[in-house]
């Protein structure tokens, strides 16, 4: 179901980011995850790979949740938006929501039981807020029935990393909910 809908999308246009598409980068993981982590968007590496979270910031994704005793392997990895935005920049309102529906239907095929907003730009667009991260952080939401946490982006942890306290005791929220619940069954 996911590889054929990755396929049928591969060559989407529904907004400019696919002038500077190598590859697009669908999303990856379990498709059976009890957990699901929304980025931002890819950066070059991932443009070049077709994967989520293979650069630096991924490197230290894969960090984070080897802390929490969680491979990668077993949740779903994707982002707002499936296509470098040049530069590296933030995604653009048009091209989030050109690209929502896909990520949606990425959600509805899944049916994570967690979400993990990793930065500003995946909680205010899959939360439909402008709040801060500062609030986000704040609080659980519900998405769609959907227990949702918004954390710190990895990039913004490499740059800053006065943040990795705040950002474990998130982690540590989203691991004791995470296995509290894997035990059920879907
Ligand atoms: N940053 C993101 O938000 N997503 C990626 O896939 C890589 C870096």
């Amino acid at each position: 179901m996911l590889a054929s809908r990755k396929q049928a999308i591969s060559n989407c246009q529904l907004c400019k980011l696919w002038e500077g598409r190598i590859k697009l980068v669908y999303g990856q993981g379990n498709p059976d995850a009890n957990m699901m982590l929304i980025g931002e968007g890819p950066g070059a590496e991932e443009n070049k790979t077709g994967q989520a979270f293979v650069g630096k910031a991924g490197q230290l994704l894969t960090k984070m949740l080897k802390a929490i005793n969680l491979e990668r392997e077993e949740v779903f990895i994707a982002n707002i938006v499936k296509c470098r935005p040049p530069g590296n920049r933030d995604p653009e309102p048009d091209e989030r929501q050109a690209c929502l529906p896909y990520l949606l239907e990425q959600i509805e095929i899944i049916q994570p039981q967690i979400l993990l907003l990793l930065g500003k730009v995946a909680g205010n667009t899959i939360l439909e807020t402008q709040l801060s991260l500062t609030k986000m952080r704040e609080q659980v939401f519900l998405f769609r029935n959907i227990p949702t946490y918004v954390s710190y982006h990895p990039s913004a942890l490499l740059h800053n990393p006065q943040w990795k306290r705040p950002a474990w005791e998130d982690l540590q929220k989203v691991r004791d909910h995470y296995f509290s619940l894997s035990a059920k069954p879907k």
